[in-house]
């Protein structure tokens, strides 16, 4: 793949990343401190965390900072983004990245597993968007872009209330475009296909699953996570000042 677009105005912005450590926020995160914006990114794998950090500055981009957070915490990530404000005196950009697509049936699922599954999936996005929007409303601007999913598109199935929380995502991102506008602050939606990472390769990623993908999408190649952060710079950027409200979906051509 090519290098990737340089954004002028993502030098120095200050961007959070919620599950940075890994997949497609990990290259999210490499993406933006490319661009030498301020990253802080938040996680619950310290590893993971620590080796990105050390491939980024090896690689010459801006050092990014790491908070172990656990985001279905609300109030521990309420406290994190008063630490990154306190700390680089903004917040420009938001990218709700995090999330956890374990496979369960409908059978599976009891009140306690479903109030679990959107924590990891929906409540996040809302509340980590509530703690940055002062920031943002005191400097006039900001992004936020929230990562829902083909999954209740195309449909998928053996993950029903992930796929409610992606669904859900499209709808929050919808009404807080129009909630926020009046402060400039943008607010979009990515809706990726089945991306490569190293956990869909460990978990999911069967020959037949690979087949499958193959045969839907109008690309014939598998899609990389730093594809979709491409994607995310570009809506993080001045470049895309009057897109908001919008769901980008990008899959190869699947849906
Ligand atoms: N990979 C795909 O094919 C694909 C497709 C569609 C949508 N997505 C979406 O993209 C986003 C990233 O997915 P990914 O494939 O890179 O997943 P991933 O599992 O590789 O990365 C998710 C990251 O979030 C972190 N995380 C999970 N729960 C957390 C919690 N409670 N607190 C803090 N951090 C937490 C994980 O530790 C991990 O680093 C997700 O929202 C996912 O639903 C992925």
């Amino acid at each position: 793949m090519n290098g990737m677009a340089i954004y002028p105005s993502l030098e120095n912005r200050v961007v959070v990343v919620t599950g940075g450590a890994t997949g497609i926020g990990e290259a999210t995160v490499g993406a933006f401190a490319g661009q030498q914006a301020q990253v802080a990114f938040l996680d619950i794998q310290d590893g993971a965390a620590g080796k990105l950090i050390e491939r980024i500055e090896g690689a010459g981009g801006k050092t990014p900072v790491y908070y172990r957070c656990d985001l279905a915490n609300i109030e521990s990530l309420q406290g994190v983004v008063a630490e990154i404000v306190a700390r680089f005196g903004t917040v420009d950009v938001l990218v709700n990245n995090a999330g956890n697509d374990a496979r369960h049936t409908v059978e599976q699922v009891s009140p306690q597993s479903w109030d679990d599954t959107m924590a990891v999936n929906l409540k996040h996005q809302f509340f980590m968007t509530q703690a940055v929007v002062p920031a943002m409303r005191r400097a006039g601007r900001g992004a936020v872009i929230n990562m829902s999913s083909i999954s209740w598109v195309i449909p998928s199935t053996n993950v029903p209330v992930y796929v409610t929380a992606k669904a859900a995502i499209v709808g929050m991102t919808r009404t807080l475009a129009h909630e926020l506008g009046g402060d400039n602050i943008r607010v979009n939606c990515v809706m990726p296909g089945a991306i490569v990472t190293e956990r869909q390769k460990r978990l999911w990623l069967t020959e037949e699953y690979k087949a499958e993908i193959l045969k839907r999408q109008a690309l014939k190649r598998l899609i990389e996570p730093e594809e979709v952060a491409r994607l995310v710079l570009f809506l993080a950027s001045d470049d895309s000042s009057a897109i908001t409200n919008q769901s980008y979906v990008i899959d190869g051509g699947w849906v």
